[in-house]
This record gives C-alpha cells, sequence and structure tokens, in this order.
C-alpha cells in the first residue's frame, strides 16, 4: 500500500516539475533573440549591397539609422545584463550614430563607416553571446 502510494506521488510530482518546466520554456522571452535577429536583417542588407556594388546613399543612411534605433531597444531587450554589456549597446549606439551622419554615399565609404560599427557587435558577442 506503502509503496503504490509513493509511486502515485512520485509519478504526480514528476507531471507537476514537467508542467512547470514547460511553461518556464514558453516564457522565454523571445524579445533579446529578435532585437538581435532583426538587427542582423539590417547588417545582412548592407553586406548585400557592397557584395553587390549597389551602395545607394538614400539606402545606407535608413539602414543606418534602423540599426541605430534598434540598437536603442537593446537595454530594454536584456534588462538583467551586467552595466558592462549596457556601455557596449550605448558605444553601439553612438558607432552607429556615427556611421548614419557620415553619410556614406557609396560602397568603400560605407565600408569604412561599419568598421566600427562591426567592432563593437564583435566585442559584445566575444564576451556575452
Ligand atoms: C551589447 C551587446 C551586443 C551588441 C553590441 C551586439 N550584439 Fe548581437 N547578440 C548579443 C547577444 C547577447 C546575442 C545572443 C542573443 C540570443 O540569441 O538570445 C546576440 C546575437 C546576435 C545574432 C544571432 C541571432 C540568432 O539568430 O541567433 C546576430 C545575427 C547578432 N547578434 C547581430 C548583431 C549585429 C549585426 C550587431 C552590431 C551591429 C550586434 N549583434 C551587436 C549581444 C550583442
Amino acid at each position: 500500500m506503502r509503496v503504490a502510494l509513493l509511486i502515485v506521488l512520485g509519478l504526480a510530482i514528476g507531471i507537476i516539475g514537467t508542467v512547470f518546466t514547460m511553461r518556464a520554456l514558453d516564457e522565454r522571452n523571445p524579445l533579446p533573440h529578435a532585437v538581435m535577429v532583426t538587427m542582423g536583417f539590417h547588417r545582412h542588407q548592407l553586406e548585400q549591397a557592397v557584395k553587390g556594388q549597389r551602395c545607394d546613399a538614400t539606402a545606407n543612411i535608413e539602414q543606418l539609422q534602423h540599426m541605430q534605433m534598434i540598437a536603442g531597444d537593446i537595454p530594454a531587450a536584456f534588462p538583467d545584463a551586467p552595466q558592462a554589456f549596457q556601455d557596449l549597446a550605448s558605444h553601439l549606439r553612438s558607432a552607429l550614430q556615427t556611421a548614419a551622419q557620415s553619410a556614406p554615399v557609396d560602397c568603400p565609404a560605407l565600408v569604412s563607416a561599419l568598421k566600427p560599427v562591426d567592432q563593437v557587435c564583435k566585442e559584445c558577442h566575444q564576451q556575452y553571446r
């Protein structure tokens, strides 16, 4: 009798545990990932422009401004990250602002405007990704 009770109890605990784990997985915040995927999308667009030698001045600025706005979402998307991470996020924002303000008119200008930006992406990914 006691053994049967223990088995039932064990099963119940197992089921409750599974339900809690599945809920926790469901609730994993998709925002941080989404912010980075979108950032990657715009970076990729610029990469494609350089590869195809189609670096339109207006399109360049638009992509860079998008990235600057997305960088502004990083602190809210990663609220639990340490201060050093938030500092990198703000470096990224200013690097993107500088890049957008430099208004790259052609591919070589775009490539050099992106260098300091890529540097910040890399620095943060090496430490926190
Ligand atoms: C302040 C830190 C930080 C900066 C700066 C940063 N990232 Fe990230 N990035 C992360 C973290 C953390 C992850 C992992 C997030 C996750 O997958 O939940 C990540 C993941 C990514 C991913 C992978 C997404 C996937 O599909 O798994 C891409 C693409 C990406 N970042 C692009 C960029 C680009 C492009 C830049 C620069 C313009 C950049 N990131 C700058 C922190 C940063």
